[in-house]
């Protein structure tokens, strides 16, 4: 049985006064809920600012922290980036690697993203891998071939075993951020290919241990749908993501979709 996650990506929103305005509300919600026996993980992606802070408030509760990003030596010259040394020292346990924003405003490429994932592995992080068509992709029927080409070019470093380390979210990059989510049945079949993908790659049932989310427009209002496909593990939520309140209905409703299956 595979852990449900959900994951929240802040982006680049909240100031640490306001992250740890969040984690309060958040904090009692859950706690109120069951806390260390929710059986959802909750992992929180804040700016790098709200990193120390954040690991502070969630020590030795029931919620991770990651990075949104990472550069893949450990430390040297290179201006504006943080090591995985440096996510870890400061607490996090994940981060997340390749995502459409990274990929298309800062030219990120597959090469890249398979150094941050070996690198994340190297120092001990789980890497949440993002891949996704765009619109234009998706309408030439190439939403497969695309995700199948960035899921071996990602993780191409990485060995089988350390496959139920690595998450991968799959968002389609014309649902993130617009409200216009994928439908469930075709989140799942891409889902499904990708887990084909690393069977091939990896070997017959190494995807029962990998765990793959969606992402795209992701709000308690349709997180059920998604929770309710065996295939699908969690999510990675960004608008949805910075209200303590609407973030923890998400992983609440998580957890009775997947208490259904
Ligand atoms: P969204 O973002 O939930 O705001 O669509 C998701 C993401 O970018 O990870």
């Amino acid at each position: 049985m595979r852990t449900p996650l959900i994951a929240a990506n802040w982006k680049m929103n909240k100031t640490i006064g306001e992250a740890l305005s969040f984690a309060g509300t958040f904090l009692d919600i859950l706690y109120s809920q069951g806390g260390e026996s929710f059986p959802v993980e909750i992992v929180i992606c804040p700016p790098f600012t709200a990193v120390p802070a954040l690991c502070a408030t969630f020590a030795g509760k029931n919620v991770a922290v990651g990075g949104q990003n990472l550069y893949w030596e450990e430390k040297g010259a290179f201006t504006g980036e943080i090591s995985p040394v440096m996510l870890r020292d400061a607490g996090c346990k994940y981060v997340i690697v390749g995502h459409s924003e990274r990929r298309r405003l800062f030219a990120e490429n597959d090469e890249m993203v398979a150094k941050k994932v070996r690198s994340a592995l190297d120092h001990g992080l789980r890497p949440i891998v993002c891949v996704g068509e765009t619109l234009e992709e998706r309408d030439e029927g190439r939403t497969f071939e695309v995700c199948e080409g960035q899921v071996r070019k990602d993780l191409s470093l990485v060995k089988a075993q350390e496959i139920p380390s690595i998450v991968i979210a799959y968002e389609p990059v014309w649902a993130i951020g617009t409200g216009k989510e994928a439908r469930p049945d075709d989140a799942g079949e891409v889902i499904v290919h990708i887990r084909e993908t690393v069977n091939q790659v990896f070997g017959p049932g190494t995807s029962q241990n990998l765990r793959v989310l969606y992402g795209g427009s992701v709000k308690s209002s349709n997180i059920r749908q998604f929770m309710l496909k065996e295939e699908i593990d969690g999510a990675l939520v960004g608008g949805a993501s910075l209200d303590p309140e609407e973030f923890f209905k998400i992983a609440l409703e998580s957890k009775k979709a997947k208490a259904k299956n």
